[in-house]
């Protein structure tokens, strides 16, 4: 029987899953994949974490260089998530000649140009299935299963957090502040949450997905990125009355006019399948040209799921002695030949507040369709807010720049209305 020794590198939340996963699931490998998998050693600080979960102490490496030496260890788990040291150990792993499977999309995302060179330098596999989505398995049917496709489109929630913050603000009609505060108490959002709900950590993963959804690489800084702390409970009340939930998402596009990817707030019908993925659960929707939709639905985080994601790479590196890398250049920039498209077409939710006298409303939808924007619906309020009524707008298809311009345009004149929000609809 084939032996696989794993070191895993920090054991919070996602090594202590991987860990548990691993002793507990050792038997059944051996039954199911011939494969004898032993967790040979850990790098973790606080080693009391180490010893919580019965490993012993000579199990627990000193340094990364121990393990780096160990010839009994051959894929190393990298799961301490950050830029540093992460970086550092896993290169330095590669160069050992050990295998790397990681759990770090910040790392992935911004350095996988790096990281492939020095694993197809050093003939070993690099495997990043946890880095995107948790025990979702979306990075491995990009890869494998749906390669005989040209993908169309990706969109999706591609993380909990911010999911779990705008359900929460739909279904008990509470303050983002105050779900934010819950999240945290729960652990879905880190003490400084800034990279779950401004969407970088969306865009960190759209990047890794839409590289391989598209065959060339996207860097994370040509995404456009909105979070949702801007988002409350007046835009989600009138989504609801249009019919609409609103959701953060990642979507990315390949069309004649190039790629186009962005993570924002979305307004999507409240049939739409995507509007149903509830609290800190994830989904992401392909559609390909042969196989058209496929969506991809369930935990986005976790011990566990995110652990499930790591032993499916551990067994997939430990049963293919053929490494399996990106299916494009893997460049640190952009292929000069990639053209991103950035003005969008999209329909858009508008809000605004207007002075409650004859002609504005016509002042208003003037200046739309000077721009070439078409209305689809209208609600006007009764309530007055400050003096002024609340006019909500969804447009029809329209481009970005006109919508940038006609905004520009209403609130230059003076009095009449100012556009308060302004959210991208999803048909
Ligand atoms: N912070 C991430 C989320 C965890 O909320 O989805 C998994 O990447």
């Amino acid at each position: 029987m084939k032996k696989i020794g794993v070191a895993i590198l920090g054991l919070g939340v996602v090594g202590s899953g991987t860990y548990k996963i691993l002793t507990e699931h050792r038997e059944f490998y051996k039954r199911t994949q011939d494969i004898d998998i032993s967790v040979e050693s850990v790098l973790e600080l606080r080693k009391e974490r180490a010893l919580a979960l019965g490993i012993a102490p000579c199990a627990i490496a000193e340094s990364m260089a121990e393990i780096c030496s160990n010839p009994e260890i051959d894929i190393v788990v990298e799961v301490m998530g950050g830029v540093e040291p992460a970086k550092s150990f896993v290169l330095s792993a590669l160069r050992a000649g050990k295998s790397v499977v990681t759990s770090n999309k910040e790392l992935f995302c911004k350095y996988s140009h790096e990281l492939e060179k020095a694993a197809k330098k050093n003939n070993c596999g690099l495997y990043y299935e946890a880095s995107c989505v948790g025990g979702v398995p979306v990075i491995r049917s990009l890869l494998d299963n749906l390669q005989g496709n040209k993908i169309l489109s990706i969109m999706g929630i591609i993380n909990g957090t911010t999911n779990f913050i705008l359900t929460r603000m739909t279904e008990k009609g509470a303050s983002y502040r105050e779900v934010l505060k819950e999240a945290q108490l729960l652990g879905y959002a880190e003490a400084d949450s800034t990279a779950d709900v401004e969407g970088y950590d969306a865009a960190y993963k759209l990047s890794i997905l839409s590289s391989l959804a598209f065959h060339t690489k996207i860097p994370y800084t040509e995404i456009y990125r909105e979070g949702i702390s801007k988002v409350n409970q007046t835009d989600i009340s009138y989504a609801h009355k249009l019919g609409y939930t609103i959701k953060l998402l990642a979507i990315g596009k390949c069309g004649g006019n190039g790629i186009e990817v962005r993570v924002h707030p979305s307004l999507i019908k409240s049939e739409h399948p995507l509007a149903s993925v509830k609290d800190s659960y994830n989904a992401v929707f392909v559609t390909g040209d042969s196989v058209q939709d496929v969506m991809l639905y369930g935990r986005g985080a976790g011990a566990l799921p995110t652990g499930s994601a790591i032993v499916g790479d551990i067994i997939y590196c430990a049963t293919h002695p053929v490494a399996r890398y990106s299916t494009f250049k893997n460049t640190e920039k952009a292929d000069a030949a990639t053209k991103f498209v950035t003005n969008f077409e999209s329909a858009y939710y508008l809000r605004l507040s207007a002075s409650d006298k004859a002609g504005v409303l016509s002042k208003i939808t003037s200046i739309l369709s000077k721009n070439g924007i078409s209305v689809d619906q209208v609600i006007q309020d009764k309530e007055r807010v400050d003096g002024k009524v609340p006019i909500i707008l969804v447009t029809h298809v329209t481009k970005e720049n006109n919508v940038k311009k006609a905004v520009a345009d209403i609130n230059a004149v003076d009095n009449v209305a100012s556009v308060d929000s302004i959210i991208r609809v999803v048909s």
